[in-house]
């Protein structure tokens, strides 16, 4: 699939529930969302359906987001039938791996090939502070079951923000002596409140990767540490990430740059919603419904809303700031 931009589309982010065992500040509200009823969400089947026809157009790899896709029921079943569809080659999911420690295993059976794992601070007072209810052990018990059962690679995803002053040295540490990516992700202002973002932090909350990077090489060399060099070897993925590495590691740095460096000339991808919307691009409200086409239609009207969506991929996200829905609605 090629859009008409010329870009080559074979990656689709499937949102599989707006719920989540935690609030984090930026991503839903404190009472949590209103959360999408059952008739509204895609059952497993309408889910797999899409996907054989998607597979058919060119999509090559799967990730399975949420809200926390752990919390759908039936989720090991939907890995299992996903990997034997042909022309799938990857289905990998982002959590923030609370469930993995009781998951990880079957999950693997199922044959989920990576996950990435959110984390945005090592403090575990801020950890309770920006996920309202986690526990920061939890999560990181969720990282080693990962490795554990052998994932490979396994990334952390850590989102910087600026008023939350976190401990960058110490994020990208983790990549010492465990084969694990830490990546940075610069904060995207998105959410309900346009401009401003969820959890009230703006555009000034953006640390930018280049700023961030030098900051990491200063500690790192004030600590009697060697400075990041490019990674010789990039872990597997289809992200936009660019990976850093500090000499002799076993993992590697990623720094992750949708507000300094636009990097939309290498989109790769579609996002499906739990309620079985098509978003051409993450920073757009333009949505293009596939529900009803799944439960009316034949496989060639969802190719056809499928076609649509891809045509109206934009050239780039023009810096545009809030959206609509939320980010636990979208996925990432
Ligand atoms: P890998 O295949 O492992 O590289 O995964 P990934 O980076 O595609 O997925 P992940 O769910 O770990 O996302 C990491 C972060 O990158 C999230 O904050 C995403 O929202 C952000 N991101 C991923 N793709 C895009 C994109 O197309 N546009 C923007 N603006 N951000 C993206
Ligand atoms: N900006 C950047 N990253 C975000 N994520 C969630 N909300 C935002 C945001 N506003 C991250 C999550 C997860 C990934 C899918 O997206 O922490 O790691
Ligand atoms: Fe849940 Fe992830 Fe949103 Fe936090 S960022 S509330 S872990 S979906």
């Amino acid at each position: 699939m090629k859009d008409s931009h010329g870009r080559v589309i074979d990656y689709l982010r499937i949102s599989l529930t707006d719920r989540c065992n935690f609030r984090c500040v930026y991503c839903m509200p404190e009472e949590g969302v209103c959360q999408m009823s059952h008739e509204e969400i895609l059952s497993l089947e309408e889910i797999e359906r899409l996907v054989v026809v998607a597979a058919e157009h060119g999509i090559k790899s799967i990730r399975l987001t949420g809200g926390e896709p752990l919390v759908r029921k039936g989720v090991d079943d939907l890995i299992r039938s996903m990997t034997s569809i042909p022309g799938i080659e990857n289905v990998s999911m982002t959590t923030n791996g609370v469930l993995l420690p009781r998951m990880a295993e079957s999950l693997k059976a199922a044959g989920l090939n990576r996950v990435n794992i959110s984390l945005d601070t090592l403090d575990p007072v801020q950890f309770h502070e920006i996920t309202r209810v986690g526990k920061l052990e939890d999560t990181l018990a969720g990282i080693d079951a990962a490795l554990e059962v052998g994932f490979d690679p396994v990334k952390v995803n850590a989102v910087t923000v600026r008023r939350l002053d976190q401990d960058f040295l110490a994020f990208a540490k983790l990549s010492l002596d465990r084969p694990l990516h830490v990546r940075f992700i610069e904060y995207m202002p998105l959410g309900q409140k346009a401009g401003d973002g969820l959890a009230g932090w703006g555009p000034e909350d953006v640390v930018p990767s280049k700023e961030l990077l030098e900051r990491i090489n200063a500690d790192a060399v004030a600590a009697g540490m060697e400075p990041l060099v490019p990674a010789d070897r990039n872990p597997l993925g289809w992200g936009p990430a660019k990976y850093m590495a500090f000499p002799g590691a076993q993992g590697t740095v990623g720094f992750i740059s949708p507000m300094s460096r636009h990097f939309c000339s290498e989109c790769n991808r579609l996002r499906l919603t739990a309620d079985g919307k098509i978003r051409p691009c993450l920073f757009s409200d333009e949505e293009y419904d596939v529900r009803e086409a799944l439960r009316a239609g034949a496989d060639d009207e969802v190719a056809r809303v499928l076609m649509q969506a891809l045509g109206a991929k934009p050239d780039e996200h023009h810096d545009k700031v809030g959206t609509e829905r939320n980010m636990s609605a979208i996925g990432g």
